[in-house]
């Protein structure tokens, strides 16, 4: 088969760990007898610098008009550290969330038997876990109106859900609950938000439909615990887009290394596939940074933009190995030898 996949490697370390999933995304097509065209594009940082805006006209024309999006990472402490930045680069990723209708973003928190013992938490309550959240992604306090009343002294920023963003949010969950263990937990605060309520009452009227699926409705303050008590006892967790960002940071832990955890955000059209972690300003250019997280993201895409699970499946092969025998980064290395990210691209591309 033949692909466009626009590359949009973005800021500090975006550019070195796009550059490795490149290397094995091309090793796994030349393996299985496809064509990609890689269709690179400005984001983040580097497009203020070069145009003067985050998320360019240009980019979103190369991402809209190809299969699918890899994406590596944005953002630059010389905006964290300046507040009154007219332009900042998160900017260019809300918008290109917004403009290319990503409203459901997957991101899985599984453990690798190699790394049980990198998790800060106890190796008998992290065991076996395999859950996947489903944040939605372009709605909520992100997007609501915000702004500043009485001279400045007072802010507010807006939660807004309509029932038909709650309603294909929650379809996506119950899909892929039932393509997983069947369960499906709601993440809201019912007992004090109305938005809340609007997603727990439109979640119940769906669940008829999906007789099979074992729903439970927990709010987030409990699941913030339980999270990190028996992460093993979730499957599919469906909620709000503030609610899961902050509780995707919190499972990404679990896994050993936030250099691990790819993720996948979906609209109806096209999707992107991305590493969780950030553009981690302080490793850019040191051939330091771990990969794996952006060549899982390749994996995904293989797996859920061009329904080839047999490549993704390679990638995730390669991965495992690696990591069993320690072609690892500095992250990971523990005192043994460390990897540079390019070694680490190049040992995983031969190896697939
Ligand atoms: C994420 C990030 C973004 C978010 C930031 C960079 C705007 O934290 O993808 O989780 O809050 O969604
Ligand atoms: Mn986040």
């Amino acid at each position: 088969m033949k692909f466009n996949i626009a590359l949009l490697a973005g800021d500090g370390i975006g550019p070195e760990v796009i550059e490795q999933a490149v290397k094995v995304s091309d090793a796994v097509a030349k393996k299985f007898g496809h064509e990609i065209t890689w269709r690179p594009a400005l984001t983040g940082a580097a497009a203020i610098d070069a145009v003067g805006e985050p998320y360019p006209d240009d980019t979103h024309e190369v991402c809209a008009t190809s299969d699918a999006v890899l994406f590596g990472a944005i953002g630059h402490p010389k905006f964290d550290n300046d507040p009154s930045a007219p332009v900042r680069p998160e900017q260019g990723l809300l918008k290109m969330r917004k403009k290319l209708g990503l409203f459901a973003n997957v991101r899985p928190t599984f453990t690798f038997p190699s790394l049980l013992d990198k998790s800060p938490l106890k190796q008998e309550r992290i065991e076996g876990t395999d859950l996947v959240f489903l944040r939605e992604l372009t709605g909520g306090i992100y997007f609501g109106e915000k702004g500043r009343r009485d001279n400045g002294e007072t802010a507010f920023d807006n939660c807004v859900y309509t029932r038909a963003e709650v309603q294909r949010l929650a379809k996506k969950g119950f899909e892929l609950a039932m393509a997983r263990n069947k369960k499906l937990c709601c993440v809201d605060k019912a007992n004090v938000l109305e938005t809340s309520r609007l997603w727990r009452e439109t979640v119940q009227a769906m669940e008829k439909d999906y007789p099979e699926v074992e729903v439970s409705y927990e709010f987030v303050d409990a699941v913030a615990m339980r999270l990190v008590q028996w992460p093993n006892s979730y499957d599919v967790l469906i909620t709000e887009n503030l609610f899961g960002d902050i509780l995707t940071d919190e499972a990404s832990v679990i896994s050993g290394s936030m250099g691990l955890m790819p993720s996948a955000s979906m609209g109806s059209d096209i999707a992107l596939f991305e590493p969780i972690h950030g553009s981690y300003p302080q490793a850019t250019g040191k051939n330091i940074a771990n990969p794996m997280a952006t060549v899982l993201s390749a994996a995904m895409m293989f797996e859920m933009a061009f329904n080839l699970p047999e490549e993704g499946q390679a990638i995730r092969d390669a991965v495992n190995k690696a990591l069993a025998e320690g072609i690892v980064t500095e992250d990971l290395a523990e005192g043994g030898k460390a990897y540079g990210t390019k070694e680490v691209g190049d040992w995983l591309a031969a190896n697939i």
